[in-house]
Protein backbone atom coordinates (compact mmCIF):
# COMPACT_ATOMS: atom_id res chain seq x y z
CA UNK A 1 0.00 0.00 0.00
CA UNK A 2 1.20 3.61 -0.53
CA UNK A 3 0.11 6.76 1.45
CA UNK A 4 -1.63 9.56 -0.43
CA UNK A 5 0.51 12.49 1.86
CA UNK A 6 2.81 12.28 3.97
CA UNK A 7 3.93 14.36 7.11
CA UNK A 8 7.14 14.97 8.66
CA UNK A 9 7.92 17.31 11.34
CA UNK A 10 5.76 15.32 14.39
CA UNK A 11 5.64 17.99 16.94
CA UNK A 12 1.93 18.58 18.20
CA UNK A 13 0.84 20.69 14.99
CA UNK A 14 1.83 17.99 12.52
CA UNK A 15 0.77 15.16 14.62
CA UNK A 16 -2.97 16.51 14.64
CA UNK A 17 -2.81 17.54 10.70
CA UNK A 18 -1.54 13.63 10.14
CA UNK A 19 -4.62 12.40 12.19
CA UNK A 20 -6.79 14.54 10.75
CA UNK A 21 -5.86 13.28 7.25
CA UNK A 22 -6.34 9.64 9.08
CA UNK A 23 -9.09 10.34 10.23
CA UNK A 24 -10.71 11.25 7.07
CA UNK A 25 -9.92 8.27 5.14
CA UNK A 26 -6.30 8.80 3.75
CA UNK A 27 -3.20 6.87 4.49
CA UNK A 28 -1.04 9.08 5.74
CA UNK A 29 3.11 8.30 5.88
CA UNK A 30 4.79 9.73 8.87
CA UNK A 31 8.19 10.86 9.82
CA UNK A 32 9.97 12.78 12.23
CA UNK A 33 13.77 13.29 12.71
CA UNK A 34 13.19 11.60 16.22
CA UNK A 35 12.07 8.32 15.49
CA UNK A 36 10.31 7.80 19.36
CA UNK A 37 7.65 10.82 17.67
CA UNK A 38 6.50 8.52 14.69
CA UNK A 39 6.51 5.31 17.17
CA UNK A 40 4.18 7.47 19.68
CA UNK A 41 2.13 8.85 16.97
CA UNK A 42 1.49 5.18 15.53
CA UNK A 43 1.51 3.44 18.92
CA UNK A 44 -1.44 6.17 20.90
CA UNK A 45 -3.68 7.12 17.16
CA UNK A 46 -2.93 4.05 15.02
CA UNK A 47 -6.73 3.26 15.50
CA UNK A 48 -7.54 6.33 14.14
CA UNK A 49 -6.57 5.59 10.64
CA UNK A 50 -4.28 3.85 8.25
CA UNK A 51 -0.43 5.33 9.26
CA UNK A 52 2.48 4.47 7.37
CA UNK A 53 5.39 4.74 10.59
CA UNK A 54 8.74 5.62 7.85
CA UNK A 55 12.02 5.59 10.22
CA UNK A 56 14.44 6.98 7.07
CA UNK A 57 13.75 10.10 4.74
CA UNK A 58 13.80 7.10 2.04
CA UNK A 59 11.69 4.95 3.43
CA UNK A 60 8.91 8.07 4.09
CA UNK A 61 9.78 9.13 0.15
CA UNK A 62 9.42 5.45 -0.83
CA UNK A 63 6.25 5.09 1.29
CA UNK A 64 3.85 8.19 -1.15
CA UNK A 65 2.25 7.43 -4.13
CA UNK A 66 2.76 9.38 -7.20
CA UNK A 67 3.09 12.29 -7.38
CA UNK A 68 4.04 12.61 -3.86
CA UNK A 69 2.10 14.98 -1.61
CA UNK A 70 4.49 15.25 1.39
CA UNK A 71 3.66 17.84 4.05
CA UNK A 72 6.90 19.44 6.27
CA UNK A 73 5.45 20.83 9.48
CA UNK A 74 8.39 22.05 11.33
CA UNK A 75 9.98 25.53 12.46
CA UNK A 76 9.76 28.35 9.84
CA UNK A 77 13.24 29.50 9.01
CA UNK A 78 16.08 27.52 9.09
CA UNK A 79 14.62 24.10 9.97
CA UNK A 80 12.43 24.38 7.06
CA UNK A 81 15.25 25.02 4.76
CA UNK A 82 17.20 21.88 6.36
CA UNK A 83 14.20 20.07 5.84
CA UNK A 84 13.63 21.15 2.12
CA UNK A 85 17.39 20.50 1.50
CA UNK A 86 16.54 16.38 2.75
CA UNK A 87 13.98 15.94 1.11
CA UNK A 88 13.79 17.36 -2.84
CA UNK A 89 17.01 15.47 -3.91
CA UNK A 90 14.47 12.32 -3.03
CA UNK A 91 11.49 13.46 -5.06
CA UNK A 92 10.78 13.58 -8.75
CA UNK A 93 9.29 16.37 -10.88
CA UNK A 94 5.26 16.60 -10.31
CA UNK A 95 5.88 16.29 -6.83
CA UNK A 96 4.83 18.46 -4.43
CA UNK A 97 6.04 19.83 -1.06
CA UNK A 98 3.72 21.51 1.17
CA UNK A 99 5.11 23.77 3.84
CA UNK A 100 2.30 24.58 6.76
CA UNK A 101 4.32 26.63 8.64
CA UNK A 102 4.37 30.42 9.56
CA UNK A 103 7.06 30.73 7.16
CA UNK A 104 7.46 34.46 5.84
CA UNK A 105 6.05 34.54 1.94
CA UNK A 106 9.43 36.30 0.66
CA UNK A 107 11.38 32.78 1.86
CA UNK A 108 8.33 30.77 0.42
CA UNK A 109 8.54 33.09 -3.10
CA UNK A 110 12.24 31.91 -3.11
CA UNK A 111 11.41 28.11 -1.84
CA UNK A 112 9.06 27.83 -4.37
CA UNK A 113 11.38 29.43 -7.17
CA UNK A 114 14.19 27.31 -6.52
CA UNK A 115 12.13 24.35 -6.56
CA UNK A 116 10.22 25.03 -9.68
CA UNK A 117 13.98 24.65 -11.09
CA UNK A 118 13.71 21.51 -10.24
CA UNK A 119 10.05 20.47 -11.76
CA UNK A 120 9.07 20.08 -7.93
CA UNK A 121 5.80 22.10 -6.76
CA UNK A 122 6.05 24.16 -3.11
CA UNK A 123 3.23 24.80 -1.81
CA UNK A 124 3.32 27.33 0.95
CA UNK A 125 0.24 27.04 3.27
CA UNK A 126 -0.72 29.25 5.86
CA UNK A 127 -2.65 27.10 8.66
CA UNK A 128 -4.69 28.64 11.53
CA UNK A 129 -6.63 27.13 14.11
CA UNK A 130 -4.09 25.81 16.65
CA UNK A 131 -3.25 22.23 18.32
CA UNK A 132 -7.17 21.63 17.94
CA UNK A 133 -7.74 23.59 14.77
CA UNK A 134 -5.43 20.99 13.01
CA UNK A 135 -7.34 17.89 15.00
CA UNK A 136 -10.38 18.59 13.79
CA UNK A 137 -10.41 21.05 10.83
CA UNK A 138 -7.92 24.46 10.60
CA UNK A 139 -8.78 27.11 8.31
CA UNK A 140 -6.22 26.51 5.34
CA UNK A 141 -4.42 29.24 2.70
CA UNK A 142 -2.06 27.17 0.41
CA UNK A 143 -0.26 28.69 -2.10
CA UNK A 144 1.23 27.50 -5.36
CA UNK A 145 0.82 26.36 -8.87
CA UNK A 146 -2.46 25.56 -10.12
CA UNK A 147 -1.82 21.74 -10.75
CA UNK A 148 -0.88 21.54 -7.16
CA UNK A 149 -3.77 22.38 -6.33
CA UNK A 150 -5.91 20.49 -8.10
CA UNK A 151 -4.25 17.70 -6.95
CA UNK A 152 -4.23 18.53 -3.39
CA UNK A 153 -7.41 20.87 -2.75
CA UNK A 154 -9.71 18.14 -2.69
CA UNK A 155 -7.63 16.29 0.10
CA UNK A 156 -7.07 19.91 2.14
CA UNK A 157 -11.04 20.53 1.70
CA UNK A 158 -11.63 17.21 3.52
CA UNK A 159 -9.73 17.86 6.28
CA UNK A 160 -10.88 21.95 7.00
CA UNK A 161 -13.04 23.11 8.65
CA UNK A 162 -16.59 24.06 7.24
CA UNK A 163 -18.35 27.03 7.83
CA UNK A 164 -21.90 27.65 9.06
CA UNK A 165 -23.18 27.31 5.64
CA UNK A 166 -20.76 24.11 5.06
CA UNK A 167 -18.14 25.74 2.71
CA UNK A 168 -15.03 24.37 3.75
CA UNK A 169 -12.47 27.21 4.58
CA UNK A 170 -9.53 26.81 2.16
CA UNK A 171 -9.27 28.19 -1.10
CA UNK A 172 -6.30 28.58 -3.61
CA UNK A 173 -4.84 31.59 -1.81
CA UNK A 174 -2.59 32.57 -5.78
CA UNK A 175 1.06 31.35 -6.59
CA UNK A 176 4.20 30.76 -4.50
CA UNK A 177 3.83 32.96 -1.71
CA UNK A 178 0.13 34.11 -1.66
CA UNK A 179 -0.93 31.56 1.12
CA UNK A 180 1.84 32.59 3.91
CA UNK A 181 0.27 36.32 2.84
CA UNK A 182 -2.72 35.72 3.59
CA UNK A 183 -1.37 33.96 6.62
CA UNK A 184 0.99 36.72 7.64
CA UNK A 185 -2.11 39.31 7.67
CA UNK A 186 -4.70 36.85 9.30
CA UNK A 187 -2.13 36.77 12.22
CA UNK A 188 -1.63 40.24 11.97
CA UNK A 189 -5.34 40.94 11.73
CA UNK A 190 -5.30 38.73 14.60
CA UNK A 191 -3.17 40.50 17.12
CA UNK A 192 -5.12 43.80 16.49
CA UNK A 193 -8.27 41.82 17.40
CA UNK A 194 -6.80 40.56 20.95
CA UNK A 195 -5.22 44.52 21.46
CA UNK A 196 -8.74 45.85 21.00
CA UNK A 197 -10.38 42.83 23.16
CA UNK A 198 -7.48 43.81 25.47
CA UNK A 199 -8.24 47.62 25.95
CA UNK A 200 -12.54 46.74 26.27
CA UNK A 201 -11.33 44.89 28.83
CA UNK A 202 -8.64 47.53 30.38
CA UNK A 203 -11.74 49.89 29.78
CA UNK A 204 -14.43 47.78 31.81
CA UNK A 205 -12.07 47.19 34.29
CA UNK A 206 -10.54 50.63 35.27
CA UNK A 207 -13.40 53.51 33.54
CA UNK A 208 -16.20 51.02 34.66
CA UNK A 209 -14.94 49.23 37.66
CA UNK A 210 -15.77 45.48 37.09
CA UNK A 211 -14.19 42.74 38.33
CA UNK A 212 -13.16 40.21 35.51
CA UNK A 213 -15.95 37.93 36.15
CA UNK A 214 -18.33 40.63 35.75
CA UNK A 215 -16.54 41.49 32.58
CA UNK A 216 -16.29 37.21 31.51
CA UNK A 217 -19.90 37.94 31.61
CA UNK A 218 -20.53 41.06 29.68
CA UNK A 219 -17.96 39.50 26.90
CA UNK A 220 -20.19 36.26 26.69
CA UNK A 221 -23.63 39.07 26.22
CA UNK A 222 -21.15 40.52 23.15
CA UNK A 223 -20.16 36.93 22.02
CA UNK A 224 -23.89 36.49 21.28
CA UNK A 225 -24.23 39.82 18.88
CA UNK A 226 -22.59 40.96 16.26
CA UNK A 227 -18.94 40.59 17.94
CA UNK A 228 -19.82 36.45 18.25
CA UNK A 229 -16.18 35.28 17.41
CA UNK A 230 -13.91 32.88 19.00
CA UNK A 231 -11.44 35.21 20.38
CA UNK A 232 -14.24 37.01 22.49
CA UNK A 233 -15.58 33.38 23.10
CA UNK A 234 -11.95 32.64 25.34
CA UNK A 235 -11.91 35.78 26.50
CA UNK A 236 -14.81 35.33 28.82
CA UNK A 237 -13.27 32.04 29.32
CA UNK A 238 -9.96 33.55 30.40
CA UNK A 239 -11.61 36.26 32.24
CA UNK A 240 -13.38 33.90 34.87
CA UNK A 241 -10.79 31.47 35.24
CA UNK A 242 -10.00 31.67 38.82
CA UNK A 243 -6.06 30.95 40.11
CA UNK A 244 -6.31 27.96 42.28
CA UNK A 245 -3.58 28.39 44.18
CA UNK A 246 -4.24 32.13 45.35
CA UNK A 247 -7.83 32.34 44.40
CA UNK A 248 -7.28 35.56 42.36
CA UNK A 249 -8.73 35.94 39.18
CA UNK A 250 -6.34 34.42 36.83
CA UNK A 251 -5.47 37.33 34.97
CA UNK A 252 -4.55 39.13 37.81
CA UNK A 253 -1.41 36.99 38.91
CA UNK A 254 -0.20 36.54 35.04
CA UNK A 255 2.61 38.72 33.46
CA UNK A 256 1.52 41.42 31.96
CA UNK A 257 4.14 41.05 29.15
CA UNK A 258 3.17 39.89 25.69
CA UNK A 259 5.15 37.72 24.08
CA UNK A 260 5.40 36.99 19.73
CA UNK A 261 6.89 35.03 17.65
CA UNK A 262 6.69 37.70 14.58
CA UNK A 263 3.78 37.22 12.55
CA UNK A 264 2.41 40.15 13.45
CA UNK A 265 5.36 42.15 13.48
CA UNK A 266 6.16 40.82 9.69
CA UNK A 267 2.25 41.99 8.72
CA UNK A 268 3.70 45.80 9.91
CA UNK A 269 7.19 45.37 8.37
CA UNK A 270 5.66 44.86 4.82
CA UNK A 271 2.88 47.15 5.16
CA UNK A 272 5.36 49.75 5.36
CA UNK A 273 7.18 48.62 2.65
CA UNK A 274 4.32 47.94 0.64
CA UNK A 275 2.69 51.29 1.92
CA UNK A 276 -0.11 50.19 3.25
CA UNK A 277 -1.18 51.93 6.45
CA UNK A 278 -2.04 49.22 9.20
CA UNK A 279 -1.82 51.81 11.96
CA UNK A 280 -4.56 49.44 13.78
CA UNK A 281 -2.04 46.50 13.78
CA UNK A 282 0.81 48.10 14.14
CA UNK A 283 -0.36 49.46 16.90
CA UNK A 284 -1.08 46.31 18.78
CA UNK A 285 2.37 45.04 17.87
CA UNK A 286 4.30 48.30 19.74
CA UNK A 287 1.73 47.52 22.55
CA UNK A 288 3.27 44.06 22.99
CA UNK A 289 6.55 45.41 22.88
CA UNK A 290 5.86 48.03 25.30
CA UNK A 291 4.49 45.69 27.89
CA UNK A 292 7.94 43.33 27.86
CA UNK A 293 10.57 46.70 28.30
CA UNK A 294 10.19 45.96 32.44
CA UNK A 295 12.45 48.30 33.37
CA UNK A 296 11.19 50.64 31.58
CA UNK A 297 7.88 50.41 32.71
CA UNK A 298 9.21 49.93 36.48
CA UNK A 299 11.21 53.45 35.89
CA UNK A 300 7.95 55.24 34.50
CA UNK A 301 5.49 54.26 37.61
CA UNK A 302 5.66 57.39 39.23
CA UNK A 303 4.76 59.77 36.64
CA UNK A 304 1.86 61.44 37.04
CA UNK A 305 -1.58 60.40 36.07
CA UNK A 306 -5.59 62.10 36.13
CA UNK A 307 -7.07 62.12 39.05
CA UNK A 308 -9.77 58.69 39.09
CA UNK A 309 -13.44 59.49 38.67
CA UNK A 310 -15.29 56.20 39.59
CA UNK A 311 -18.34 55.48 37.17
CA UNK A 312 -21.80 55.31 38.92
CA UNK A 313 -23.79 51.72 38.29
CA UNK A 314 -25.71 53.26 35.77
CA UNK A 315 -23.34 54.93 34.42
CA UNK A 316 -20.70 51.78 34.11
CA UNK A 317 -23.53 49.90 32.41
CA UNK A 318 -24.28 52.72 30.09
CA UNK A 319 -20.53 52.77 29.37
CA UNK A 320 -20.05 48.72 28.58
CA UNK A 321 -22.53 49.73 25.73
CA UNK A 322 -20.62 51.99 24.46
CA UNK A 323 -17.17 50.39 24.55
CA UNK A 324 -19.35 47.36 22.70
CA UNK A 325 -19.44 50.19 20.11
CA UNK A 326 -16.16 51.61 20.11
CA UNK A 327 -14.46 47.88 19.94
CA UNK A 328 -17.08 47.17 17.14
CA UNK A 329 -15.88 49.98 14.68
CA UNK A 330 -12.30 49.57 15.44
CA UNK A 331 -12.82 46.17 14.61
CA UNK A 332 -13.82 46.82 10.92
CA UNK A 333 -10.59 48.98 10.62
CA UNK A 334 -8.52 46.66 11.50
CA UNK A 335 -10.25 44.34 8.60
CA UNK A 336 -10.36 47.51 6.88
CA UNK A 337 -6.35 47.70 6.99
CA UNK A 338 -6.09 43.92 6.67
CA UNK A 339 -7.49 43.44 3.89
CA UNK A 340 -6.22 46.67 2.04
CA UNK A 341 -2.35 45.54 2.79
CA UNK A 342 -3.61 41.86 1.19
CA UNK A 343 -4.99 43.49 -1.72
CA UNK A 344 -1.63 45.56 -1.94
CA UNK A 345 0.19 42.18 -2.05
CA UNK A 346 -1.50 40.73 -4.30
CA UNK A 347 -1.05 43.94 -6.75
CA UNK A 348 2.95 43.68 -6.27
CA UNK A 349 3.14 40.18 -6.76
CA UNK A 350 0.58 39.54 -9.37
CA UNK A 351 -1.54 36.96 -7.05
CA UNK A 352 -4.81 38.04 -8.04
CA UNK A 353 -6.30 37.38 -4.50
CA UNK A 354 -9.87 37.19 -4.40
CA UNK A 355 -10.56 39.03 -0.88
CA UNK A 356 -14.03 37.46 -1.00
CA UNK A 357 -12.75 34.06 -0.86
CA UNK A 358 -10.07 34.47 1.78
CA UNK A 359 -12.63 36.38 4.07
CA UNK A 360 -15.15 32.87 3.51
CA UNK A 361 -12.34 30.66 4.41
CA UNK A 362 -11.48 33.09 7.43
CA UNK A 363 -15.13 31.94 9.00
CA UNK A 364 -14.66 28.57 10.90
CA UNK A 365 -11.46 27.57 12.07
CA UNK A 366 -8.87 29.80 12.46
CA UNK A 367 -8.24 32.08 15.63
CA UNK A 368 -10.07 35.08 13.57
CA UNK A 369 -13.03 32.91 13.29
CA UNK A 370 -16.39 35.23 13.75
CA UNK A 371 -20.05 35.80 12.68
CA UNK A 372 -18.30 39.20 11.00
CA UNK A 373 -16.55 37.39 8.46
CA UNK A 374 -19.65 36.66 6.88
CA UNK A 375 -20.48 40.23 6.49
CA UNK A 376 -17.23 41.04 4.64
CA UNK A 377 -17.76 38.24 2.58
CA UNK A 378 -20.84 39.52 1.72
CA UNK A 379 -19.47 42.85 1.08
CA UNK A 380 -16.91 41.74 -1.27
CA UNK A 381 -19.91 39.48 -3.00
CA UNK A 382 -21.81 42.71 -3.42
CA UNK A 383 -18.88 44.78 -4.72
CA UNK A 384 -15.81 42.41 -5.98
CA UNK A 385 -13.61 46.22 -6.31
CA UNK A 386 -15.16 47.35 -2.80
CA UNK A 387 -12.18 50.14 -2.70
CA UNK A 388 -12.29 49.75 1.02
CA UNK A 389 -14.47 47.86 3.81
CA UNK A 390 -15.31 51.06 4.87
CA UNK A 391 -17.34 51.88 1.35
CA UNK A 392 -19.09 49.50 1.68
CA UNK A 393 -22.58 50.58 2.89
CA UNK A 394 -23.18 48.08 5.37
CA UNK A 395 -20.12 48.74 7.19
CA UNK A 396 -20.46 52.89 6.80
CA UNK A 397 -23.87 52.53 8.50
CA UNK A 398 -23.34 50.40 11.44
CA UNK A 399 -20.18 53.18 11.89
CA UNK A 400 -21.88 55.96 11.19
CA UNK A 401 -24.23 54.55 14.19
CA UNK A 402 -21.61 53.52 16.81
CA UNK A 403 -19.20 56.57 16.30
CA UNK A 404 -20.77 59.13 19.00
CA UNK A 405 -19.74 56.41 21.53
CA UNK A 406 -16.58 55.38 19.67
CA UNK A 407 -15.71 59.05 20.86
CA UNK A 408 -16.88 58.93 24.46
CA UNK A 409 -15.19 55.88 25.33
CA UNK A 410 -11.97 57.47 23.91
CA UNK A 411 -12.89 60.86 25.51
CA UNK A 412 -13.10 58.51 28.60
CA UNK A 413 -10.16 56.62 28.03
CA UNK A 414 -7.84 59.72 27.81
CA UNK A 415 -9.38 61.63 30.68
CA UNK A 416 -8.82 58.80 32.61
CA UNK A 417 -5.54 57.68 31.73
CA UNK A 418 -6.29 54.46 30.30
CA UNK A 419 -4.33 53.36 27.38
CA UNK A 420 -5.98 52.63 24.49
CA UNK A 421 -3.76 52.51 20.72
CA UNK A 422 -5.81 50.33 19.13
CA UNK A 423 -9.13 52.42 19.52
CA UNK A 424 -7.41 55.68 18.83
CA UNK A 425 -5.68 54.56 16.24
CA UNK A 426 -8.36 52.99 14.24
CA UNK A 427 -10.67 56.12 15.07
CA UNK A 428 -8.15 58.71 13.59
CA UNK A 429 -7.45 56.46 10.91
CA UNK A 430 -11.13 56.94 10.11
CA UNK A 431 -11.23 60.15 10.54
CA UNK A 432 -8.36 60.47 8.22
CA UNK A 433 -9.76 58.94 5.07
CA UNK A 434 -12.80 60.99 5.28
CA UNK A 435 -11.17 64.44 5.98
CA UNK A 436 -11.70 67.03 2.87
CA UNK A 437 -8.39 68.09 3.76
CA UNK A 438 -4.92 66.95 5.63
CA UNK A 439 -2.49 68.60 6.92
CA UNK A 440 -0.41 66.80 4.56
CA UNK A 441 -0.28 69.99 2.34
CA UNK A 442 1.39 71.76 5.34
CA UNK A 443 3.89 68.81 5.26
CA UNK A 444 4.45 69.43 1.32
CA UNK A 445 5.22 73.06 2.02
CA UNK A 446 7.32 72.46 4.82
CA UNK A 447 9.27 69.87 2.49
CA UNK A 448 9.67 72.59 -0.29
CA UNK A 449 10.97 75.16 2.38
CA UNK A 450 13.76 73.19 3.90
CA UNK A 451 14.62 70.91 1.06
CA UNK A 452 12.57 71.91 -2.38
CA UNK A 453 10.69 68.69 -2.08
CA UNK A 454 8.31 70.32 -4.97
CA UNK A 455 4.68 70.33 -4.12
CA UNK A 456 1.47 69.76 -6.35
CA UNK A 457 -0.88 72.37 -6.76
CA UNK A 458 -4.67 71.93 -6.25
CA UNK A 459 -5.62 73.76 -9.53
CA UNK A 460 -2.67 73.06 -12.31
CA UNK A 461 -1.11 70.25 -13.06
CA UNK A 462 2.73 70.28 -12.65
CA UNK A 463 4.89 69.73 -10.01
CA UNK A 464 6.60 73.28 -8.45
CA UNK A 465 8.71 75.33 -6.18
CA UNK A 466 8.36 78.45 -4.18
CA UNK A 467 11.78 80.47 -3.71
CA UNK A 468 11.32 80.60 0.26
CA UNK A 469 14.67 82.37 0.58
CA UNK A 470 14.19 84.48 -2.00
CA UNK A 471 11.29 86.91 -3.08
CA UNK A 472 8.84 83.45 -2.52
CA UNK A 473 7.72 83.35 -6.17
CA UNK A 474 6.91 80.48 -7.57
CA UNK A 475 8.60 78.54 -10.14
CA UNK A 476 7.24 75.29 -12.48
CA UNK A 477 10.06 72.12 -10.98
C1 LIG B 1 -3.11 30.51 14.18
C2 LIG B 1 -2.19 31.29 15.06
C3 LIG B 1 -0.87 30.61 15.18
C4 LIG B 1 -0.06 31.07 16.34
C5 LIG B 1 0.36 32.49 16.24
C6 LIG B 1 0.71 33.03 17.60
O1 LIG B 1 -3.59 31.11 13.23
O2 LIG B 1 -3.35 29.34 14.47
O3 LIG B 1 -2.01 32.56 14.51
O4 LIG B 1 -0.23 30.72 13.94
O5 LIG B 1 -0.79 30.84 17.50
O6 LIG B 1 1.48 32.53 15.42
O7 LIG B 1 1.50 34.11 17.38
P1 LIG B 1 2.34 34.84 18.47
O8 LIG B 1 3.12 33.80 19.22
O9 LIG B 1 3.19 35.74 17.66
O10 LIG B 1 1.35 35.53 19.35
Amino acid sequence: TSAQIGVTGLAVMGRNLARNFARNGYTVAVHNRTVSRTKALVEEFGQEGDFIAAETAEDFVAALERPRRLVIMVKAGEPTDAVIEEFAPLLEPGDMIIDGGNAHFADTRRRERELRERGIHFVGTGISGGEEGALHGPSIMPGGSKESYASLGPMLEKISAKAADGAPCVTHCGPDGAGHFVKMVHNGIEYADMQLIGEAYQLLRDVAGYSPAQIADIFRTWNTGRLDSYLIEITAEVLSHVDAATGKPFVDVVVDRAEQKGTGRWTVQIALDLGVPVSGIAEAVFARSLSGHAALREASRGLAGPKPSPLSESEAAAFADRVEQALYASKIVSYTQGFHEIAAGSEEYGWDIDLGAVSAIWRGGCIIRAAFLDRIRAAYDARAELPSLLSDETFAREIAAAQDDWREVLTAAVRQGVPTPGFAAALAYYDALRAERLPAALTQGQRDFFGAHTYRRVDRDGAFHTLWGGDRGEVSA
